[in-house]
């Protein structure tokens, strides 16, 4: 296994280009299944763990996928299976993306349950709602969700969302866009990834109103096309390399972003007494002499979001005062507290806020990823604490973050990726 070993306490600086977005590729590379007609060029797919999976799975169905210099070319030509297998969406939720495309275009899916989650419950019975609410009979059956259409063909529907769910938003409207007739759907998702997919799916021909709103109107069309895309950039990413310097106490430049889609994440860099300057496609950042402790409440987009709840978490046990940081969205994902704390950090968990009594001298030692944004947490600590850290079961990293131990080396972090031996 990987692991990576930080020597800490070098302050970051200079200029690190933000990859393309893995939540908005997952569902753009789905929303390829809806047409047969022809090949895909995706531009900006991060080279990632999760982006392998998602094509493995599609090559499971029979898709066509080759990978080369962040671009990405899909050919749902010879789509042979529906059924997308456990083996594969066990490593990947978001495989459950597949469901509505394969639906809408072929009458049927079967996809493997996704099961449980490293940070708490997450439910897709509204995936089957809006699936339900479009005419497809669902069934749950060992361990499979059997979806099929009684009456041949996904018809509009009107759709409302209790809670704003990015993948059911995704997989409603992948669904929708070949359904007879026109979809509405209340309470959508309106993070920049749905935006994105609603650009996607557009350009493939379908008719979408309210793009990047909680409110979308869907015209169901007979078929789409084959298009070639150029995917965003990675705002979580984007939100972690600056914490990453902001921890530091270091100055860095973000190119290639679009700064509207973190505003509320630059804006309590600002309230932790960072400098901000944003241009039409950069981010800079520069530290204060001391942090300040600042709150943020994670909840849907415009919002601060869940995934940069557990890096701001660890930027907040280096400022001055005592800071509450509560996920709306998760009330659960709170694995990186223990960690921390073993890296001396003083936090206690209340429910679903964590609160931060900063600033602690941190010191090295080794830690354990558990997820994603852990993992992501657990750097940007050992980025400032005393001595070395070595940050274990780094392939919950490789999911979700393109060499990123290259782009913090590149800003002066003392990181290395070493193999080693968990038993
Ligand atoms: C997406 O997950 C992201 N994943 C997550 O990022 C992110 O944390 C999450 O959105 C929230 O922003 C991808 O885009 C691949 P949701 P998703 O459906 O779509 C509840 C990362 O670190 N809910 O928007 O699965 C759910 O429990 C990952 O990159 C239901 O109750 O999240 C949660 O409380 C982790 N029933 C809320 O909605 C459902 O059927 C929002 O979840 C679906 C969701």
């Amino acid at each position: 296994m990987d692991k990576l070993v930080i020597r800490g306490g070098r302050r970051l600086s200079g200029c690190v280009t933000a990859s393309g977005s893995k939540n908005t590729s997952l569902p753009i590379i789905a929303a390829t299944l809806l047409t047969g007609k022809g090949t895909f060029t995706l531009h900006h797919i991060p080279d990632l763990q999760d982006i392998k999976t998602f094509s493995q799975l599609l090559n499971h169905l029979g898709v066509e996928t080759s990978f080369a210099d962040n671009t990405l070319k899909v050919s749902s030509r010879n789509v042979e299976s529906l059924m997308a297998p456990y083996e594969l969406v066990k490593k990947m939720r978001a495989s459950i993306y597949v469901l509505g495309p394969l639906l809408a275009r072929f009458g049927h899916a079967r996809v493997s349950l996704p099961g449980g989650c490293a940070f708490g419950p997450r439910p897709i019975d509204l995936h089957l709602m809006a699936m339900e609410k479009l005419g497809a009979r669902i069934a749950i059956e060992t361990g499979f969700i059997d979806a099929s259409i009684p009456d041949g063909k996904l018809r509009g529907a009107h759709i409302d969302f209790p809670v704003s769910s990015v993948g059911a938003t995704g997989n409603a409207l992948m669904a929708a866009v070949l359904a007879t007739g026109t979809t509405t759907i209340s309470n959508a998702a309106a993070e920049p990834e749905i935006e994105t997919l609603c650009k996607f799916l557009i350009a493939m021909g379908a008719t979408i109103h309210g793009t990047g709103t909680t409110e979308l109107e869907i015209v169901g069309k007979e078929s789409l096309n084959p298009i070639e895309f150029h995917n965003v950039f990675d705002r979580i990413e984007a939100g972690t390399l600056l914490a990453a310097a902001a921890i530091t106490g270091g100055d860095i430049t973000v190119n290639g972003v679009e700064p509207q889609q973190l505003k509320a994440v630059l804006k309590k860099f600002v309230h932790a007494g960072c400098t901000i300057d944003t241009t039409e496609t950069s981010v800079t950042l520069k530290s204060p002499e001391k942090l300040l402790a600042t709150d943020v409440t994670a909840k849907p987009y415009p919002s601060f979001p869940t995934d940069m709840q557990a890096q701001w978490i660890a930027l907040m046990t280096q400022a001055e005062g005592t800071s509450h940081i509560t996920d709306k969205i998760y009330h659960e994902r709170f694995n990186h507290i223990p960690e921390l704390n073993r890296l001396g950090a003083r936090i206690e968990i209340h429910k679903n806020q964590a609160v931060v009594h900063g600033p602690q001298k941190l010191s090295g030692t080794k830690v354990m990823s558990t997820d994603l944004r852990a993992s992501a947490s657990l750097v940007l600590a050992g980025l400032i604490a005393e001595g070395t850290t070595e940050v274990l079961r780094v392939y919950h990293l490789d999911r979700g973050y393109e060499k990123i131990e290259t782009k913090l080396k590149s800003l002066g972090a003392d990181i290395s990726r070493e193999k080693y031996n968990e038993f």
